[in-house]
């Protein structure tokens, strides 16, 4: 087998071993994939600065995220169906996390329920929650994550709708896999990935079923959300999760500066900087193409966490520069799992670690807190050509 040496490598590998509507769900993007796209576009186009013969030979990439000590400033993000781009994956991405030394957040609409997971880890990880129509069910799952030990909540604030992915709808993409010819013929081509999901303790929403009334025939992502999420939901839902959640809230899907603010006030202790991986609002900003300004705006009130195309440890040293404190990985993690389950998720992480170790030795830095947009290259004044964002920061530039 050829070399792992990135991201891609292990994306390419997955392509053949996940049923073709897994692998699509993860890596889609809503509509025209605009903001897909401009996550990765905006993302390159930030240089960074070069610096030589600086002694590099105490270089560190430990930190801290939402109060918690992490190897790297990367956590894993909570994926929807996680179990079935490989059997047990959110079990064996959080040991993989834990192994790193690094947080696994687990989502609302996993496969292995809360419960799973923590009886197969030995220590806490985080839970990603959606609000949902049934607020005694909502109330509930927040319990179990309390019971569950979970460190943090990572509350997504974009998603009361879901922005449509063709692909999905195209592939029939459903939960459990329906057994089509063509799905069946498909499965038949990837045995590792049957076997690995036969041998799963479930193939369905873990944290719903037996817990949800109406779950029955609910069998896509798009009808899970059609019926049961609440397009009421205001900062003043966030407000009663906040108080029935006592430990650390993170925010999730922030992207302007006024709604950067309003999580403050709430109470969260940190914000993802995001668009949902360039799966919600088409046509929204890259998600490095805000985060200056909200970093800016409430970086010394809460923690501005980033995420959005995040591939390499370059990606992530972009994001430091531009005031993140950390960085969520998707769809890079993912790819790992798919590739390889426990042992693919820690292969991604750590090409991410190196590729940060590097990219810290050549800008001359050994500690994280040393990075800033004095380690940009700025391109004519700007990191960006749209958005306006970075117009005034050159001047910060040395
Ligand atoms: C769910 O969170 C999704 O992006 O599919």
């Amino acid at each position: 087998m050829k070399q792992i040496t990135c991201i891609e490598d292990l994306r390419e590998i997955a392509r053949r071993k996940v049923p073709r509507a897994f692998f699509d769900y993860a890596e889609a993007g809503s509509y025209s994939e605009e903001t897909l796209r401009a996550n990765r576009a905006d993302l390159e186009k930030i240089k960074l600065r070069q610096r030589v013969l600086v002694d590099v030979s105490t270089r560190n990439t430990s930190s801290i995220m939402a109060g918690e000590p992490v190897s790297l400033p990367l956590a894993l993000a909570p994926v929807a169906m996680t179990g079935l781009e490989h059997g047990s994956g959110e079990i064996l991405a959080c040991r993989a996390a834990q192994t790193a030394g690094i947080p696994f957040t687990l989502s609302t609409l996993s496969i292995c329920s809360i419960e799973d997971v923590s009886e197969a880890v030995d220590k806490p990880f985080w839970f990603q929650l959606y609000v949902m129509k049934d607020r005694s069910f909502v109330r509930s799952l927040v319990e179990r994550a309390v019971a569950a030990k979970c460190s943090a909540l990572v509350l997504t604030a974009d998603l009361q709708v879901l922005g449509q992915r063709h692909i999905d709808i195209k592939n029939g993409l459903s939960v459990p896999p329906a057994l089509k010819l063509r799905n069946l013929f498909d499965m038949i081509t990837k045995p590792a990935w049957v076997y690995g999901v036969l041998s799963a303790r479930r193939w369905t929403f873990g944290n719903l079923d037996g817990h949800v009334k109406g779950m029955d025939g609910v069998k896509s992502l798009a009808q899970w959300v059609g019926s049961q999420f609440d397009q009421t939901l205001s900062w003043k839902d966030v407000g009663w999760v906040r108080s029935i959640w006592p430990g650390k809230l993170i925010i999730k899907g922030i992207l302007d500066v006024d709604d950067a603010k309003l999580a403050v006030k709430v109470g969260a202790d940190a914000i993802v900087v995001s668009n949902h991986g360039g799966r919600q609002l088409d046509g929204a900003a890259s998600s490095i193409s805000m985060l200056p300004q909200i970093a800016d705006a409430i970086g010394s009130e809460a923690e501005v966490l980033f995420d959005g195309g995040i591939r390499t440890g370059q990606d992530v040293f972009r994001a430091l520069a531009l005031g993140a404190k950390g960085c969520f990985i998707g769809r890079a993690y993912i790819f790992g799992l798919g590739a390889g389950g426990e042992a693919g998720v820690l292969k991604a992480i750590e090409i991410i670690r190196k590729e940060l170790e590097v990219s810290m030795a050549l800008t001359g830095v050994n500690q994280l807190s040393e990075i800033g947009r004095q380690n940009l290259v700025a391109h004519q004044g700007r990191f960006m050509e749209y958005g306006g964002i970075l117009e005034a920061d050159h001047n910060a530039i040395n």
